[in-house]
């Protein structure tokens, strides 16, 4: 595949936000402002909670866009199909509520709920073996990237998530690089950082999958917003963004959808 072949992939993490109802309108509004724009040529997915995922999909049934492909995709899983894990959601769950992506490794699931390499790796495996598309995420905190180990963070996270994948596995994977210091913060990276970052996972990738791996879509994450989007859609090694707080807005998020193309 030739690497302009990648289709751009800009995703909303909606985190904890929206019930289905909110949610329901905030994807119609989404489809109203971007349905008049010719020939965007992205792909748009959204990540709602769990519960509004059922809303959410109600809606993209009635409308979809021209030239731009619009699914659904949800914000974590566990990595067995069913059994005795309470509170949890399995692969072949978010199947039936028809999500075709699963973000998995968020700094936020690794921060906060203690998610390691090894965890990471049995929900990347379970998406690839249930017919979902991982969206792994990998980035470095302040401090590492202080002290000079943002490679060296980002090879572990990118080889350690994607362990034991077929090449055709990593091709259909997505990587978002979300610098831990930029999520929600307000800073996010440069273009020239992300893109210096980018090209790095994409020497990693190669590394494990060949030029099976040139499919692989890499995204830039933390604090992406209309007005700095076209800073990572400049950039040769950035094929999309996973857009949080900005996702929220459906005038913002319409414009992040336009700003990249
Ligand atoms: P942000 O979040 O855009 O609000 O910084 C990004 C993310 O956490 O994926």
């Amino acid at each position: 595949m030739e690497e302009n072949a990648r289709t751009p992939l800009i995703a909303g993490n909606w985190k904890m936000h929206k019930n289905g109802k909110q949610g329901a309108e905030l994807v119609r509004r989404i489809l109203e402002l971007l349905s008049p724009v010719p020939g965007v040529e992205a792909e748009i997915v959204v990540c709602p909670p769990f519960t509004a995922l059922c809303q959410v999909r109600e809606v993209f049934r009635e409308g979809q866009l021209p030239g731009c492909k619009v699914g659904l995709g949800a914000q974590n899983m566990h990595w067995e199909q069913e059994g005795a894990f309470t509170g949890e959601i399995s692969p072949l769950m978010l199947r039936e509520f028809g999500c075709e992506y699963v973000i998995v490794g968020h700094s936020e699931r690794r921060i906060l709920f203690g998610e390691s390499d090894a965890v990471v790796n049995r929900k990347v495996k379970a998406a690839c073996e249930n017919g979902l598309r991982p969206i792994l995420c990998v980035g470095e905190d302040a401090r590492q990237r202080q002290e000079g180990r943002t490679q060296a963070v980002v090879e572990k996270q990118v080889t350690a998530g994607l362990a034991g994948l077929t090449p055709a596995q990593i091709d259909r994977a997505v990587v978002a690089y979300e610098p831990v210091w930029a999520i929600g913060t307000g800073s996010p990276a440069t273009g020239a950082d992300a893109q210096e970052v980018a090209a790095w996972i994409r020497r990693v990738l190669q590394g494990l999958a060949g030029t099976g791996a040139l499919g692989t879509r890499i995204l830039y994450g933390g604090s992406v917003k209309p007005d700095n989007i076209a800073d990572f859609a400049a950039r040769p090694d950035i094929d999309g963004a996973l857009v949080g707080g900005a996702s929220l807005e459906p005038e913002s998020f319409a414009a992040i959808v336009q700003g990249w193309g």
